[in-house]
């Protein structure tokens, strides 16, 4: 009877085991990262006052977009750049649309993108010094592809602020990195401490 039931038990333990195990590799294999977005380029001819072309208003610039999942390629929907006159985001200066694109595992994307821009608004960014400050925001979502499946859409918003100086040009020469506000990693810490938990419990059952 004992025998049975400490079998039983073994059998079950090594059962909760397995599942565990099994879960474990689902989740690390199944867990996404979402891009890293950073600004390399950013470019304001109606600021540079080296320029003879300071009529031009069009903002131009170029995004970094990094997929850093070693196994799962990304589907990007529009991205949506929106790039305001204050860090307090009060006034549109203007937007750019990228379109949707698909980027392999491992792979960096180098994406221009123009905006005209309203020189009213523009002219509100800038110090008395010629240097001006702006705000830069990226939407967009994406999914990712897990060998023949798309996962569902995760929405990415970053932003920036981007100090411009009299060339027109960031004055930053290093990429400014896009990032959230919010706390985006609340599900990978709830993830984490499950499976912490998980463990616990197989320890002491
Ligand atoms: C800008 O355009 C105005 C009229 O459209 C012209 O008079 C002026 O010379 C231009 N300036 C430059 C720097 O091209
Ligand atoms: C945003 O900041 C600018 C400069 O600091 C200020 O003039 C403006 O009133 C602010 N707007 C809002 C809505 O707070
Ligand atoms: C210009 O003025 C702004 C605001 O006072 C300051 O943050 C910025 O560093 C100045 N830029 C230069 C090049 O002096
Ligand atoms: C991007 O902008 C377009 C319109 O310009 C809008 O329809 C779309 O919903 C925006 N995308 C996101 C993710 O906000």
């Amino acid at each position: 009877m004992s025998e049975n039931a400490g079998g039983c038990c073994r059998c079950c333990c090594s059962f909760i085991f397995t599942l565990g195990l099994t879960s474990l590799f689902m989740w690390l294999s199944l867990r996404t990262s979402n891009p890293k977005c950073s600004i390399e380029g950013f470019y304001l001819p109606a600021l540079d006052k080296s320029s003879n072309n300071r009529n031009n208003t069009t903002l131009q610039f170029q995004l970094k977009l990094e997929n850093t999942n070693k196994d799962k390629g990304v589907y990007y929907d529009d991205v949506n750049v929106t790039v305001y006159d204050f860090p307090n985001r009060s006034h549109i200066i203007g937007t750019s649309v990228i379109g949707r694109f698909y980027q392999g595992h491992k792979k960096t994307a180098h994406k221009n993108g123009t905006a005209p821009t309203d020189q009213k608004v523009v002219s509100r960014a800038v110090f008395a010094n010629g240097s001006a400050l702006f705000r830069v925001d990226l939407v967009t979502a994406v999914r990712f592809k897990i060998i023949a499946w798309k996962t569902k859409r995760h929405k990415i918003a970053v932003g920036a602020d981007v100090e411009v100086n009299v060339n027109g040009t960031k004055v930053n020469k290093k990429n400014i990195k896009l990032s959230s506000s919010g706390s985006n990693n609340v599900s990978y810490y709830c993830c984490c401490v499950g499976i912490l938990l998980y463990f616990f419990v197989l320890i002491f059952a």
